[in-house]
Order: C-alpha cells, then structure tokens, then sequence
C-alpha cells in the first residue's frame, strides 16, 4: 500500500501543498503533507494575485510578529497594472522599491495588502511628520547610558519585514543622511550613540517609501534627496483609476459593492470625483479625492441623504476649510447633481 500517491494527488489537487515527504518507520510508510499555508496564502485575496513564485520569507516566519501582519486589507483595484505583483517582484529581487503618486491613490492601502498577502509585519514611518533620527534609530532613556530604546528603523532591521517610509521626500536631511547606508540591501546602520553597535539589516527586511510627485502643481513637495533615489531599483508610478474624463468601471463597481448605491448614482460619485482629482492635479483645489473619501460619501447617500446633502459633510469639508474653494467644490457637484427645485437653500 503507498500512501506516496495519496500526497501526490493531493499536489496536484493543492498546489499550496508545499512538500509531500514520505517517511520509512517500521513496516510502514507514513506521508506527511506540509502544508504551504504559507506567508501567504492567509489573505483571501492571496488566489486573486499572481505572486505564488515570489515568496519573500522561505522557510522562515513571522508568527512571533503576527500582530504587525495586516489584516482583513480590501482588494486594490487597478485597471491592468497589476502593482500588487510589481511591488512583489521589486521586492523580491531588489529588496525595496519606490511608490509614486499623488494623495488617495492607495500607496498605503498597497503596501498593508502586499504585506498581509506575503504575511510580513509593516513598520510605518510618516516622514512628513517631525520625525527626528531619535524616533528612527533610537535614544537613551532616563539618566545615563543604561537604558536603550531602539527606535523604528532598529526594530525594523533587527526583526526584518516591510519598512514603510511614507512621504518619504519631505524628511528631514539629517534623518536622510544617517538612514541612505541602510537603504543599501546589504547595509547596516552603525549607532554611534551605542558604542557603535552595528546593526545588520535582517535578511528578510524590505523597504518601501512612497511619495507624492515632485512638480510645480503639488503644492509642499520637494525632490527626494540624490543618494537615496540612487538606492531605489523600481519605481512605480500610481494615479487615480478614474480622472477628469476617464471614469473607471471597476471604480464604478467598488463603489456600488461597497457603498451599496445604485450604478447611476455610483457613476455621478466618480464622475465628480474624477473632476475634482483632475482640478487637484492641476493645482486649482488642494486635494483631490480618494476612493475611500468616495465612499464615505456614498454611504451617508445611501443612508437617505441627498447626494448634495451628504457631499457637505465629507467632499466639501475634506477638500477644503476655505469658503471659496468650497464653493468651487459645491459647483461641481451640482453640475453632476442639480439640486431638486425648491431645495436650493439646503445645504
Ligand atoms: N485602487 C484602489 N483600490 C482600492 N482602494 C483604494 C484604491 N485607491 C485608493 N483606495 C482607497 O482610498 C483611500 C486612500 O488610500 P491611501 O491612503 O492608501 O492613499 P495614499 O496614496 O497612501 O495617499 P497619501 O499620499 O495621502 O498617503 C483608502 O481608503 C484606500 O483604501
Ligand atoms: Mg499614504
């Protein structure tokens, strides 16, 4: 009797099945099938992607992390750019990549679905934020040389999964100057506040920055500083799915699925929001709208509200606290949908 063929059947039948290892013992054979539940394939989503060759932590987990594993990460949509899997192979091969695109593209929504599909812990930085390199790499607490906190980027490189450096262009120099050693995929940091500890970077450690374009029209962005654009392999670019123009019906069907409204309405939604994001990317308004906030808006309509009514609270107020630019924001909403007569007071 061969149990071999029952593990080979199930191989076939499962390919997450991993290892189909026969074992001698006695008289008897006994087939152990390993499964591959791998990193991965936690996330639901995991089928939907074709990442299954890239596994960016073989033979290793992070069980002892698994509270910094996402979880639950909605599906990211794209209209054939495939970004989950490019962001998987970057990694793979280089390491770490670089994610460009303007506010409310998903950047961050990608980074949380890349990790929860390849079960890796994300470490979060907002650069933008006053981050200082105490925060980053770490300080003395109390008095004297005692105690030692690492920061951020010390856990990270100790511990390995994804570093992810949001706005990674607005940090500051100093912080820049002591993190471009460890963006190199064999760097390590040296703590010259710790004796000169060197700190190796964890074999399966993985960067991600993101950033918004540098241009005129992106009011507070600067260029990322020369040292660490050289250490970046891949650049992926990220825009709106719909804009100006150009509605998306995959967007158009998120909406629906996830706010529950009718294809009309959701179709106005991103009609309006594909205007507002093109006003943003010309620099006529300060914010463009992300999916998300399209949503929002969606559920208070489908709460009973009038689309005018719910846009007050989430479009209106989101895009700016300025009376005119409200005003330009109502506009336009009102072209895709006209206030019912007698109602025009009702804000
Ligand atoms: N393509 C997409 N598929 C699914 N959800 C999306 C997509 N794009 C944006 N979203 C949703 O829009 C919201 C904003 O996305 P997110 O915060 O990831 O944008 P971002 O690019 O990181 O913005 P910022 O540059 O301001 O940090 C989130 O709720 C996210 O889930
Ligand atoms: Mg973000």
């Amino acid at each position: 009797m061969s149990y071999g063929h029952q593990g080979l059947r199930e191989k076939e039948e499962d390919s997450r099945i991993r290892k189909v290892t026969s074992i001698r013992r006695d008289n008897y054979k006994i087939t152990v099938s390993i499964n591959k539940e791998r990193p991965m394939s936690q996330s639901p989503l995991y089928n939907q992607y074709d990442i299954g060759k890239y596994d960016l932590h073989p033979n290793y987990s992070f069980a002892h992390l698994a509270d910094m594993i996402p979880k639950s990460t909605p599906k990211y949509i794209d209209s054939g750019q495939h970004y989950v899997e490019r962001i998987v192979r970057a990694l793979y091969y280089f390491k770490q990549c670089s994610l460009i695109g303007p506010s409310g593209t998903g950047k961050t929504h990608i980074v949380y679905l890349v990790a929860e599909l390849c079960g890796l812990p994300v470490w979060e930085v907002n650069c933008g934020l006053q981050t200082s390199s105490y925060d980053l790499i770490g300080r003395f607490i109390g008095l004297g040389k005692e105690n030692w906190i690492d920061g951020m980027v010390t856990r990270w490189l100790r511990q390995g999964g994804i570093m992810y450096l949001d706005e990674a262009n607005m940090m500051k120099q100093d912080v820049a100057t002591r993190l471009n050693p460890v963006l190199d995929t064999r760097g390590h940091l040296v703590l010259n506040e710790k004796d000169n500890e060197v700190v190796e970077r964890h074999k399966y450690g993985y960067l991600v920055i993101s950033m918004n374009p540098y241009s005129a029209e992106f009011a507070g962005t600067k260029p990322l500083n020369a040292a660490m654009r050289r250490r970046m392999a891949v650049w992926i670019n990220f825009d709106y799915t719909s804009v100006g123009d150009k509605i998306s019906s995959v967007e158009v069907e998120m909406l629906r699925n996830r706010a529950k409204v009718n294809e009309d309405v959701a179709y106005k939604i991103v009609q309006a929001g594909a205007e507002l994001r093109r006003q943003y990317k010309s620099g006529d308004i300060p914010y463009g709208p992300s999916l998300g906030d399209l949503i929002n808006w969606a559920t208070l309509i489908h709460d009973g509200n009038t689309a005018n009514v719910a846009a007050e609270e989430t479009i209106i107020a989101l895009t700016s606290d300025n009376s005119e630019v409200q005003d330009d924001v109502r506009r336009i909403i009102e072209s895709i949908f006209p206030k019912p007569e007698g109602n025009q007071s009702m804000r």
